[in-house]
């Protein structure tokens, strides 16, 4: 059996994030830039067989066990029922999943569900319309709604919210936490990550997860936290007693980097070790190049021993990665 992806701090990688555009149908303050990303040029994103060529390597040769697709935005890309059928194809056992803002999902739930896709998260940050519209730059949560309602009828339960924590969303905090709970939604806060294009992001003015939860606890009884999972970067608090619960990603004041299990691949075609860090590996040139899949498979092995050990934000020398989130892949 061949070694997996580990890397020199002891950590094996069994999760894999493939972004396969940086184009998003929203433009959040967190992520993207007014102007949206400059654009790719066509010729050097993945295509659809590339992609899963690359996934059938990870799950087959490296140990590679949960696939996600991210971007930008996953639904931007037409071809996305190919990519995930092409890959579901070539990834057995492995669980396919996708993480989105929902617009337009409801259109296309069905030949992404035959496709082979299993899980879905989405993410929405407030239920307040006029709030959404100022935070994403779009007037756009009518059709997230409809992303959601769709993506329960065809059966992908529970359904995980993601919303990143922000001082002006920690007003709506409660309230999108009753919406989830009435809503048979798993909503989880993330405390924000300084990934956003237009660097506002600022350390003593984030909203960490002891603010939020004294925010909840006006509201709700939320107790108990419990990880499971190590690798699991949310830690799920019950609310009222349980069984439901909020879960709280604290990738800023409780990093989970000692546990992380992450490889991620850009739209690029280029192996990323860790969100944060600049190197990358390129995967895309490998495969045009005609490298055979053990000759792939030994350069990503060699990308992930170089990983870091976290993210460094703790540190007083840290510097932001080059790239933001839609360009990384969220
Ligand atoms: P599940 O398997 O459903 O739990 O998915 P997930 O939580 O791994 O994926 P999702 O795409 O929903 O990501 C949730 C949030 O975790 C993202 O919005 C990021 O803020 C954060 N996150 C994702 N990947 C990383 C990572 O590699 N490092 C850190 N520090 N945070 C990450
Ligand atoms: N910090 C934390 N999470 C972020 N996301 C996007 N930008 C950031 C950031 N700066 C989240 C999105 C989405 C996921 C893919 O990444 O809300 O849920
Ligand atoms: Fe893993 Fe890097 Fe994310 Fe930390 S920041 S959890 S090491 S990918």
């Amino acid at each position: 059996h061949s070694p997996g992806l580990i890397d020199q701090f002891g950590r094996t990688a069994h999760d894999l994030r493939v972004s396969i555009t940086e184009k998003c149908s929203l433009r959040c303050t967190y992520c993207m830039p007014e102007a949206g990303l400059p654009n790719i040029p066509r010729e050097n994103l993945l295509t659809a067989p590339e992609i899963a060529r690359l996934v059938g390597i990870g799950v087959r040769d490296l140990g590679i066990t949960d696939v996600r697709f991210t971007g930008g935005e996953p639904l931007m890309r037409a071809d996305l029922a190919e990519i995930i059928g092409l890959s579901s194809a070539v990834a057995e056992g492995a669980s396919i999943s996708m993480t989105t803002n929902g617009i337009g999902l409801d259109k296309r739930i069905d030949e992404l569900v035959a496709a082979g896709l299993t899980r879905i998260n989405i993410s929405l940050d407030t239920v307040d319309r006029d709030h959404y519209a100022r935070l994403t730059r779009r007037d756009r949560l009518p059709a997230v709604f409809l992303g959601i309602r769709a993506a329960q009828e065809a059966g992908l339960t529970p359904l995980k919210i993601n919303a990143v924590l922000m001082r002006d969303t920690l007003a709506g905090a409660a309230e999108l936490l009753e919406w989830s709970l009435a809503n048979n939604c798993r909503l989880r806060f993330i405390e924000q990550m300084p990934l956003d294009a237009d660097e506002a992001w600022a350390r003593d003015n984030m909203v960490d997860a002891a603010e939020l939860l004294d925010v909840l606890g006006a509201r709700f009884d939320v107790s108990s936290p419990s990880r499971e999972d190590p690798s699991a970067p949310a830690e799920e608090w019950l609310v009222n007693g349980g069984p439901q619960t909020v879960g709280i990603i604290a990738s800023v004041t409780r990093s989970f980097c000692s546990a992380c299990d992450r490889t991620r691949l850009t739209a690029e075609g280029t192996v990323r070790s860790c969100l944060f860090g600049d190197d990358e590996t390129d995967m895309r040139g490998l495969m045009r190049g005609g490298a055979d899949d053990e000759t792939i498979a030994d350069w990503w092995r060699a990308a992930m021993w170089g990983k870091q050990a976290g993210h460094g934000m703790e540190r007083a020398d840290f510097v932001r990665p080059i790239r933001s989130m839609g360009a990384i892949g969220g």
